[in-house]
């Protein structure tokens, strides 16, 4: 299975402000949801998920099945799914035979995936944002991992995608 992380990100790297804030641009907006349209799915942390419910994010990006990573229980519909870890995660989308899946954020879902070397693809909306603080792209975690660089594309004057590869 292809494991991508796709993300937008300030340039120096936060995903949200403190307040969950994510003021990003209508074009970075349109290229997750085509993205995530295609895809069919998302794996998702269960701030993130809880923050998407909320705003009624999941009907605006065609509703994808969504894996909620979580150590807790609750209650979800069927289009849903709750996974204990970012393995259980991938195994469940495995079961239910997609070729892909689509990691979708916040900070600390992402490191989990990164530490168990699990993410294939990066795909990164760099918007024309600083934040002085925030939600980081990887929470702090102990790993690291080298990248190659396959593409860059405009979404706009203003924003840059880059599409990179995990070497392992
Ligand atoms: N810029 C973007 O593209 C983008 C995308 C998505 C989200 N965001 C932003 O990111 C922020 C949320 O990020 P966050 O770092 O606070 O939270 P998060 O990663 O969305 O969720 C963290 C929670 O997910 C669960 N989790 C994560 N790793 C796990 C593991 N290995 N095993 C079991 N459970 C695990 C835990 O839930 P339990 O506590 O329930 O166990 C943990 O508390 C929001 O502000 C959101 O708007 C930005």
């Amino acid at each position: 299975m292809q494991v991508i992380l796709y993300m937008a990100t300030t340039v120096n790297g936060y995903i949200a402000k403190e307040n969950n804030e994510t003021p990003w641009s209508d074009e970075e907006w349109q290229s997750f949801s085509k993205f995530v349209k295609e895809i069919k799915n998302i794996v998702i942390g269960r701030n993130t998920y809880e923050i998407m419910k909320k705003d009624d994010e999941f009907s605006k990006i065609g509703n994808p099945f969504t894996v909620v990573v979580s150590r807790e229980d609750f209650a979800h519909n069927s289009n849903f799914a709750i996974a204990k870890s970012p393995k259980e995660a991938l195994k469940i989308l495995k079961e239910k035979s997609f070729a892909k899946a689509l990691i979708a954020g916040g900070g600390m879902l992402n490191s989990s995936f990164m530490k168990e070397k699990l993410i294939d693809e990066i795909y990164l909306d760099v918007e024309p944002l600083v934040f002085g603080k925030g939600i980081k792209l990887f929470s702090e975690n102990d790993f690291d991992a080298k990248l190659e660089l396959i593409e860059t594309k405009s979404l706009s004057k203003n924003t840059i995608q880059l599409h990179y590869k995990v070497l392992k």
